[in-house]
């Protein structure tokens, strides 16, 4: 089993994962990480995001975006728990393991946040055993009419989730599953992301910093 095996391994490359509901600037955020750390420890970093690009993740975006459609909640939430074995298979846990450092745009908290609407949060996490932990969470809190708004200047289409009403039953399920996780000894930080993406980069760019206490 795949999260057995990862265990005994040595992960010498640093996991990190950027979360938030849509339109929070995720891939602008991750985008920056990426170029800093490389710049900062000359080592290579995978920048990737979920759901991934391979084929269980291009069926996901034909159906966030409609062109796939009858999914029901449940078989979406396991085309995204495969999607992310895939992934892990595939691309991060091969990086790791080579010493790259990996920088995830969403992964597990994005499931128990937006597929914890409407199932029960025990099962997500059975069907998502597999993923490993990350070494630092970042979830950027922003809130969903700053959203919404950033969505609407960029693009004329709506995915499936980006909804005021959603966007706030997720934001409220991030809140509670962060706290958890910070219980639960997890290495998981709220940032306010209601500020301008430079400022909001700055910080993330000093907590991960913080974090890793990064030698050149
Ligand atoms: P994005 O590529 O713009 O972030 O959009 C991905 C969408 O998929 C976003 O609405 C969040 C959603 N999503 C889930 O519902 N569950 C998941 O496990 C993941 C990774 C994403």
């Amino acid at each position: 089993m795949l999260a057995e095996n990862i265990r005994d391994r040595q992960r010498r490359g640093k996991f990190i994962v950027l979360e938030g509901v849509d339109g929070s600037g995720l891939s602008t955020q991750a985008g920056r990480l990426h170029a800093w750390l490389e710049q900062e420890t000359g080592r290579k970093v995978l920048l990737t995001k979920e759901p991934s690009e391979g084929p269980v993740g291009v069926l996901i975006r034909q159906a966030l975006s409609g062109r796939v459609q009858g999914l029901g909640a449940d078989t979406l939430a396991l085309l995204f728990a495969a999607d992310r074995v895939d992934h892990l298979t595939h691309s991060i846990i091969p990086a790791l393991e080579k010493g790259h450092h990996v920088i995830c745009d969403r992964y597990l908290l994005s499931s128990l946040a937006y597929q914890g609407r409407s199932l029960p949060l025990e099962w997500l996490k059975q069907i998502n055993a597999e993923a490993i932990v990350p070494d630092l969470t970042i979830f950027i809190s922003v809130d969903p009419v700053v959203t919404l708004k950033r969505i609407a200047e960029k693009r004329f289409k709506v995915d499936l989730f980006e909804r005021e009403n959603i966007l706030r039953e997720v934001l409220n399920n991030y809140d509670i599953l962060v706290q958890e996780l910070c219980e639960e000894g997890q290495n998981v930080l709220q940032l306010n992301g209601n500020r301008t993406l430079e400022i909001v980069s700055n910080e993330v760019l000093s907590k991960v910093q913080e974090y890793f206490m990064i030698d050149k």
